[in-house]
């Protein structure tokens, strides 16, 4: 297969001072796209900042003969995404790939979850999300180009002990885009999700450090730059990625249990709920209007 390239592309990638966000723009630069290097340079919990992770990164892509330019802000408010995406435009004249990476984590078991444990965790990783993408969106409809990332978490998909606050904001990203591959595709924006596993200072407390040292974030980073090719179709997908597997998710449904709406009762249900809630034989729902449809047929 011909080399996967992204010359004349321009790419930001959030939070690229470390862990995957680097490996995404270190691999994205040593084939041809020019690369924002977002990082606001805190720690894992989101406090502090620093130049030098966003500058340590761009560093290591000139060095290695690439094109890069950093940016500071912080992913979370609506000057800071509009900045971050005018730094690709001022520096490289458009903006053609966004991997909204960025993040935190205040892990705390949801009875000692203070409410800014809870709100930094939604500020950084949705509304980070939100107001990068917002800000590159208009630019991407004009030119009808664009590939989107979403980076969500198997605490999301799954849940995670001591992640209320994270697992809720994964979750809400795959929300976010799924209904952006639907409102982009006409204007060849696609957006696709991926919930990644790889070593970082995040995984660190986690992770056994024999199993981390091979989880390298390098294994993920392939899967990330072919959904931002141009030669990738796929929109609206979800992606469990790490140690060299790749796996789509779907939502699937319980072939479940209908009644006439004039006999639904409490009693109905407790009757029932051992066939709502086997899954044998449940089916993949692909759309909104697929679900949507089931529960028309049966009025
Ligand atoms: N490593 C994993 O196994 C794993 C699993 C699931 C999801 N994730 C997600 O992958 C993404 C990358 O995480 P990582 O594991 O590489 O950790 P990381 O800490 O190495 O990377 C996150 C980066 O985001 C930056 N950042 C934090 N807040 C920011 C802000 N407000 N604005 C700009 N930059 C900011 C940090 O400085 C850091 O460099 C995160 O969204 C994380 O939740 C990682």
């Amino acid at each position: 297969m011909a080399e996967i390239r992204f010359d004349g592309k321009v790419a930001v990638v959030t939070g690229a001072g470390g862990g995957l966000g680097r490996t995404h723009a270190l691999l994205l630069a040593s084939r041809g796209a020019k690369v924002v290097v977002n990082d606001l340079g805190g720690a894992p919990d989101g406090t502090g900042e620093s130049t030098m992770m966003a500058d340590k990164v761009v560093e290591e892509i000139r060095a290695a003969g690439g094109e890069a330019v950093p940016n500071y802000d912080s992913v979370s408010t609506m000057e800071g995404g509009a900045n971050i995406i005018k730094t690709a435009t001022d520096s490289f004249g458009r903006i053609d790939i966004l991997i909204n990476n960025a993040g935190i984590l205040r892990d705390v078991s949801f009875m000692k979850m203070p409410e800014d444990s809870w709100d930094i965790i939604f500020s950084v990783h949705v509304k980070g999300s939100f107001c990068c993408t917002k800000a590159a969106w208009p630019i991407m409809r004009e030119q009808q180009y664009g590939r989107i990332i979403m980076t969500s978490s198997a605490a999301g998909i799954y849940g995670n002990f001591g992640q209320t606050n994270y697992s809720a904001a994964k979750m809400a990203l795959i929300g976010l885009g799924q209904t952006l591959a639907l409102e982009g595709k006409k204007y060849n924006i696609h957006s696709n999700t991926i919930a990644p596993i790889a070593d970082s200072r995040l995984t660190a407390t986690v992770l056994p450090d024999d199993i981390r040292k091979k989880l390298k974030p390098e294994y993920v980073s392939p899967l990330v730059a072919y959904l931002c090719s141009e030669q990738c179709e796929h929109t609206g997908g979800l992606f469990e990625v790490g140690a060299g597997s790749f796996f789509h998710l779907q939502w699937s449904r319980s072939a479940g249990s209908t009644m006439k709406t004039d006999e639904v009762s409490i009693e109905r249900v407790a009757d029932n709920f051992g066939k709502i809630t086997d899954m044998t034989g449940a089916k993949q729902v692909g759309s909104i209007q697929e679900s949507t449809m089931s529960f028309m047929e049966n009025l």
